[in-house]
């Protein structure tokens, strides 16, 4: 079943304290961006990649494209002040009938997982991956316990999340319109009333977010290398 997907790169990635888009910090050899951009690379059901990037990130972007052969990005487009205008610039220039928005900074995702959204999106609609929190939450107010959430029922979302392109354009378009910023991209999609099927991934498909996130990669990477 083919796609295309969406990758917000445009971040200025503040929480990992480097002086410069925590995407081009090298990971395992490599850009964290281009082992993203690797996993869609290599999937033959992806049509195309659109990248929201910064201007001051461009040049260097486009020399690691030919350095190590990222063929399938069809589009760059101007990232916004914020990711929901970064994916919704990139929106705009998809043409696929499943689209998918993947974080950049998530380049752990499984091929398997990847192929379980784009069917499920393609039978109803709207899919997103999520693991089982494993942690107690609990809603806390002014310091103290207010109540705890049953855990079966809470799971924390990932990216990708896969949409049919009609219900995601709606729903970005709606959300610019009334002003709505969401959390993540399906949640503006729940607001149409629409319907979201969850494919549970990995605990392993992280965000690298903050200075040890780094590490945790280091591990990912090592334990893949095993196996
Ligand atoms: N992103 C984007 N445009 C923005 C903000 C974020 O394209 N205006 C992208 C990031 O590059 C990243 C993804 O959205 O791939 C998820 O965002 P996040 O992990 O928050 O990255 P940053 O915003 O770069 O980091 P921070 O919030 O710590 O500044
Ligand atoms: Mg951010």
């Amino acid at each position: 079943m083919e796609y295309e997907v969406v990758i917000p790169a445009a971040g200025q990635g503040k929480r990992m304290g480097a002086d410069r888009n925590k995407l081009l910090l090298e990971v395992e050899g490599k850009p964290i961006i281009i082992h993203t951009l690797e996993v869609f690379e290599k999937d033959v059901n992806c049509l195309g990649i659109i990248l929201a990037i910064h201007a001051s990130d461009r040049e260097e972007l486009v020399s690691l494209f030919n350095q190590f052969n990222i063929c399938k990005v069809i589009h760059t487009v101007e990232g916004g002040r914020e990711r929901q205008q970064s994916v919704h610039n990139a929106l705009k220039k998809a043409s696929c009938d499943i689209v998918l928005v993947h974080d950049g900074a998530r380049p752990f995702i499984q091929p398997s997982t990847i192929q379980k959204l784009v069917q499920t999106a393609n039978d109803s609609g709207a899919a997103i991956a999520a693991v089982p929190v494993k942690d107690t939450i609990k809603v806390v107010r002014k310091g103290t316990v207010d109540k705890t959430i049953e855990r079966s029922s809470l799971w924390s979302i990932q990216t990708p999340q896969a949409f049919r392109l009609s219900m995601i354009i709606k729903a970005y378009d709606e959300a610019e319109l009334d002003g709505v910023m969401g959390t993540d991209d399906a949640s503006l999609v729940e607001k149409m009333g629409e319907k979201i099927q969850v494919v549970e991934a990995d605990y392993d498909n992280i965000k690298l977010t903050t200075k040890e996130d780094l590490i945790f990669a280091e591990a990912i990477f090592k334990k893949r290398r095993r196996s």
